[in-house]
C-alpha cells in the first residue's frame, strides 16, 4: 500500500507505482491509461493537483473519492474532453493533448450524466454514433450486439427523454461499447439506479473486465470489492491511495472506515 504524503516528486511517483496493485516495475503489460502530473485549475482553484498513475492492460481500477474530490475532472482530462492546465494524459500511449483522435477509437467514455439528446431514440443515437465513428459495414452487427448486451430491445424506438434513468444509463453504456473499445472510462456508472439495476450494471462491468481495461469512478464502497482489484483514492484533487483493494482495508477495518480516515470531512 502507498499513502501519498503530498510529495509530488518523481521519486514519490515511482514509489507509488512500484507498490501499487498490479503496477510494479516488473509488470510488462502495456500501459493503457496514464496520468502524468495532471493539473486542472479553475481560476485559482485547483480541482486536480499533480495527479499521476498508470493503469495496465486488463486492470479494473476503482476511482474513489468524496463528492467534489476531482474524479470527473480527472476523467475528462484522461479522455481529452478537457485540456489540462499542465501535465499529460495518455491513452494507449497517445498524448491526449496532441493525438486525441488516434486515441478516440480505442476509448469508450461514459460521462457522468449519460447521453443528453432527449429527442433522439436509442436506435437513432446508436446509428448516429456508428456513422460518426466510421463503423460502416459493421454498423448493423455492432448495433444489434450492444442492444442485446445492454438489454435495450424494448425501448430502442422511444425518445431518450422519456426513458427511465436505468434505460438512459444503458443507452449510454451501449454508446460507450459500440466501437469495441479496449479501454473504458466510466464515470459513476451506477449513480441513481435502483438495486436491481445496480446489480445488472455491476455484472456487465465484471464481464467487460475479463477483456478490457477499466477505470470506473464511484463513491459506493461496496461496489469496489466486487468489481475492482485496485483502488485509486482521490481527495481535494490529490491521490491519497494507490494500491490493491485487498490492502486498502487493513487491520480489520472496513473499506468505509479507511475511506473516512483518508478523506477530508466536508459538508
Ligand atoms: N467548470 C468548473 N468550474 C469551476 N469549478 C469546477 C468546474 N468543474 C468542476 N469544478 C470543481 O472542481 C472540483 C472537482 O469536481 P469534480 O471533478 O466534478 O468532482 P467529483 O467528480 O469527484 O465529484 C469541485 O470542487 C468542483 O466544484
Ligand atoms: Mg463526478
Amino acid at each position: 500500500m502507498s499513502q501519498s504524503s503530498g510529495d509530488t516528486s518523481e521519486q514519490a511517483g515511482a514509489t507509488q507505482a512500484a507498490s501499487s496493485g498490479g503496477t510494479s516495475a516488473s509488470d510488462k503489460r502495456p500501459i493503457m491509461i496514464e496520468a502524468d502530473k495532471l493539473c486542472k485549475y479553475y481560476g485559482r482553484f485547483s480541482a486536480v493537483e499533480s495527479v499521476s498513475f498508470q493503469i495496465r492492460k486488463g486492470e479494473v481500477v476503482a476511482f474513489l473519492g468524496p463528492n467534489g474530490a476531482g474524479k470527473s475532472t480527472t476523467m475528462k482530462l484522461l479522455t481529452g474532453y478537457l485540456a489540462p492546465s499542465s501535465g499529460v494524459a495518455r491513452l494507449c500511449g497517445f498524448d491526449m493533448n496532441t493525438n486525441r483522435l488516434a486515441a478516440a477509437g480505442k476509448l469508450g467514455y461514459l460521462p457522468e450524466n449519460g447521453p443528453l439528446y432527449p429527442d433522439m431514440t436509442p436506435m437513432g443515437i446508436l446509428k448516429f454514433f456508428a456513422r460518426a465513428r466510421g463503423l460502416s459495414h459493421k454498423t448493423k452487427d455492432r448495433i444489434d450486439h450492444v442492444i442485446g448486451q445492454c438489454d435495450l430491445s424494448t425501448v430502442v424506438n422511444k425518445p431518450i427523454g422519456k426513458l427511465s434513468r436505468g434505460y438512459r444509463q444503458r443507452t449510454g453504456m451501449a454508446l460507450t461499447l459500440l466501437h469495441e473499445p479496449d479501454v473504458l472510462i466510466l464515470d459513476e456508472p451506477t449513480a441513481g439506479l435502483d438495486p436491481n439495476q445496480i446489480r445488472e450494471v455491476r455484472e456487465t462491468i465484471r464481464k467487460l473486465g475479463e477483456t478490457k481495461t477499466i477505470l470506473l469512478s464511484t463513491h459506493i464502497l461496496q461496489e469496489v470489492e466486487q468489481m475492482a482489484s485496485r483502488i485509486l483514492l482521490v481527495d481535494e484533487g490529490r491521490i491519497k491511495y494507490d494500491g490493491s483493494t485487498a490492502e486498502f482495508a487493513k487491520n480489520n477495518q472496513s473499506l468505509d472506515e479507511c475511506f473516512q480516515e483518508m478523506t477530508t470531512a466536508r459538508n
